[in-house]
């Protein structure tokens, strides 16, 4: 049977990917400040955003990677979206992505967001460790990991070819006993 998980906070419903949702996904990815440390450059094909919504869909179906559509329960729109993939089961080890609409930056929603997928990750999943791979220069994203408890593991040069521009990356990590205890303490 088609796998299908929802995840619920105080704000926000994380869902899977679903067709209704190209003009919100495409407002996220079209945005070039929102991709200048992305792996892609700025969306600009207008079919883009269903393709990607059936393959991340059927992808999530198939438990091979989670893309979930961040929605605010306010309003009912997405404004987000984050993802678990390279999952290595046998590693018990996946990679944590994650893009916010740029008029909500600053509201703590991406944190909120992270700390649900991070239980879902670590408790129902039962994974050993996340990595994060980020441009050094992205600092919004790196105080998110570090407030997280993810720690900085090394620099990784010229990872990255974006747009004809190479880019750094930063490795970020968080073992399952250090978020098991920074969980307890909050
Ligand atoms: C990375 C990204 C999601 C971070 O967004 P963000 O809104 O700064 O992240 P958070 O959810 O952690 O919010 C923290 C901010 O909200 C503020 N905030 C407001 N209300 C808050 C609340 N209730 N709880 C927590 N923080 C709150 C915090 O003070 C902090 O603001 P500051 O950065 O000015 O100190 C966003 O910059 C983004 O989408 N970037 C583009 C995509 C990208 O680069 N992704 C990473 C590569 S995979």
């Amino acid at each position: 049977m088609d796998y299908q998980k929802t995840l619920t906070t105080a704000r926000l419903t994380l869902r899977p990917p679903r067709p209704g949702d190209e003009d919100d996904l495409l407002a996220i990815h079209a945005d070039p400040e929102v991709m200048r440390y992305f792996s892609e450059t700025p969306w600009s094909d207008p079919e883009r955003p269903a393709r990607q919504i059936a393959q991340d869909a059927a992808a999530f179906a198939a438990r091979e990677y989670f893309r979930f559509a961040i929605v605010l329960n306010e309003t009912g729109r997405q404004i987000g979206n984050c993802t678990l993939r390279s999952l290595h089961w046998q590693n018990r080890r996946a990679e944590v992505g994650y893009a916010l609409r740029r008029d909500y930056w600053g509201g703590g929603y991406m944190s909120e967001a992270l700390r649900a997928l991070l239980a879902f990750a670590f408790g129902e999943l039962d994974l050993h460790r996340l990595e994060a791979d980020i441009d050094p220069r992205n600092t919004g994203s790196t105080q998110c990991l570090e407030r997280l408890g993810f720690q900085r593991e090394g620099l990784l040069r010229e990872r990255w070819i974006v747009g004809g521009e190479v880019h750094d990356s930063v490795l970020y990590g968080l073992l399952r006993r250090e978020w098991a205890a920074l969980t307890r303490s909050q």
